[in-house]
């Protein structure tokens, strides 16, 4: 990885940041985030084709952001890098106050993965959730040919606990049984009337877990 500079504290007033990483920093996510969002380059693995973001006009943007503000039990959070500018999204699913528990969900834009922000980004942001939030548990579900995904979550201590298989209709996913490009990752596909199966891992972090972890970097 090379060198970045880092996100200095005194920036984190004006940028309104709420956690803040070695070179990443998460704010809340705004309706101009879904602007930038909109004009981030496309995914060239079709694997990925998913986190496009959609083509949309201005009215059907509003009513992106307003839809999912409206939502109680979800959170969007924007990762900015160095520079302030939006280079990923977090998202909390099913936020449930009383279990003190939700569901994760991290996508940077396609021109910086592989370079260290997702790992630092979500450890910042692990900070904020079981210390400022005040959190108990975390869970996410990741796909089985997600390989880069899963060690940053392996990295930060998450645990697998089960497997699930997500259906989806044919078109939406490439030919993954025919084009030979897929054969290492063919296996964690299935194919149904008209469907398409994909493995998925469930997996936890638990705050105990993740105190753990901190203890073990001191
Ligand atoms: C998943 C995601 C957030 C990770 O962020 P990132 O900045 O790309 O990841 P990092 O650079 O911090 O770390 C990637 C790690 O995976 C490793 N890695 C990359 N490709 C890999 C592969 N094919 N197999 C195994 N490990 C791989 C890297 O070596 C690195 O580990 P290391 O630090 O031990 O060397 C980001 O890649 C992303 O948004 N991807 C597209 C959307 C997505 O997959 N979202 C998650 C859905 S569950």
């Amino acid at each position: 990885m090379t060198s970045l500079p880092k996100i200095r504290p005194e920036m984190d007033e004006d940028r309104g940041l709420i956690a803040r990483g070695s070179i990443t920093g998460i704010r809340r996510f705004s309706r101009r985030d879904v602007d930038q969002w909109c004009r981030w380059p496309k995914h060239q693995d079709p694997l990925f084709q998913d986190y496009n973001p959609p083509d949309m006009d201005e009215r059907e943007r509003d009513l992106w952001y307003a839809e999912r503000l409206a939502r109680p039990d979800h959170a969007m959070f924007a990762i900015v890098d160095e520079e302030g500018e939006l280079i990923g999204r977090l998202f909390l699913r099913q936020v449930n106050p009383d279990a003190r528990s939700a569901v994760l969900g991290i996508d940077l834009r396609s021109d910086v993965l592989n370079r260290g922000y997702g790992t630092d980004a979500l450890g910042a942001f692990l900070e904020y959730y079981f210390d400022e939030m005040g959190y108990d548990t975390l869970y996410l579900d990741v796909a089985a040919y997600n390989r880069r995904a899963q060690r940053v979550y392996e990295k930060l201590g998450w645990r697998y606990t089960r497997e699930h298989w997500n259906t989806y209709r044919a078109g939406f996913l490439p030919d993954v049984f025919g084009d030979p490009r897929f054969e290492p990752v063919r296996r964690y596909f299935r194919a149904g009337l008209g469907t398409i199966s994909v493995l998925h891992y469930d997996m936890v972090l638990t705050r105990q877990r993740w105190l753990e972890g901190r203890q073990r970097e001191s």
